[in-house]
């Protein structure tokens, strides 16, 4: 990961929206970090509500962080023609987490049919890093091959799997451990991130 780096996050509507407020959390207090473009699909907004009783659309960003965040732009997952929809712009990775099955679905079939799914094809297609985050209990044969495509295609399947070994002790310490692990994936290591140590 280049010293200033460019990372894309976005939400969707599955399940885990406490992981989004913590990656955009220790995204936004990186100093290593000097852009966040930030895309919560429609239906994660559903989820959000239901799991965080939090709404909002253009502000909801603002709104997980309880600041202003001057690093971060957010877009509309409607607008096909954001930065982020080029080639040319330079993302070093991009992030969807919570990724849902029909996000999965649409990036496996490279359908970038919004920015969300167009974002992660250009990613794609110019071999950056590409992280999703999928979530869904169980895993049904069509889930399964759409992993293996986008995995075949280059990028990262990281179910979002808490750990229990570390001993979290809250909700948010068992999503903040697993937002390490995503942010040391990609190269962005985070201070206080749980290490095991055996005896
Ligand atoms: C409360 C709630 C929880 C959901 N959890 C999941 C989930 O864990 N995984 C999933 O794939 N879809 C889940 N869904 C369904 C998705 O939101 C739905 O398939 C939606 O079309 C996904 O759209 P998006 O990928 O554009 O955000 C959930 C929906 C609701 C309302």
């Amino acid at each position: 990961m280049p010293a200033q780096s460019n990372i894309t996050l976005a939400v969707t509507g599955a399940s885990g929206s406490i992981y989004a407020a913590e990656i955009l959390r220790a995204l936004a207090a990186d100093t290593r970090v000097t852009k966040i473009n930030f895309v919560a699909s429609d239906n994660s907004l559903r989820v959000f509500a239901e799991e965080l009783n939090l709404s909002g659309r253009n502000d909801l960003a603002e709104k997980l962080l309880g600041t202003p965040c001057p690093k971060l732009k957010t877009h509309a997952e409607t607008d096909i023609g954001a930065n982020i929809a080029s080639g040319s712009y330079p993302t070093d990775a991009m992030i969807i987490l919570p990724c849902s099955m029909g996000t999965l679905a649409a990036i496996a079939n490279g359908l970038a049919a919004n920015l969300i799914q167009r974002a992660a094809d250009v990613c794609l297609k110019e071999n950056r890093r590409l992280i999703l985050c999928v979530r869904e209990t169980p895993f049904s044969r069509i889930h399964l091959r759409n992993m293996q495509l986008a995995s075949d295609a280059g990028a990262t399947i990281f179910p979002v799997m808490p750990t229990l070994y570390n001993h979290p002790q809250t909700t948010e310490d068992m999503a903040r451990q697993f937002v390490h692990r995503v942010l040391a994936h990609i190269g962005l290591p985070q201070p206080g991130a749980y290490q095991w140590q055996p005896d």
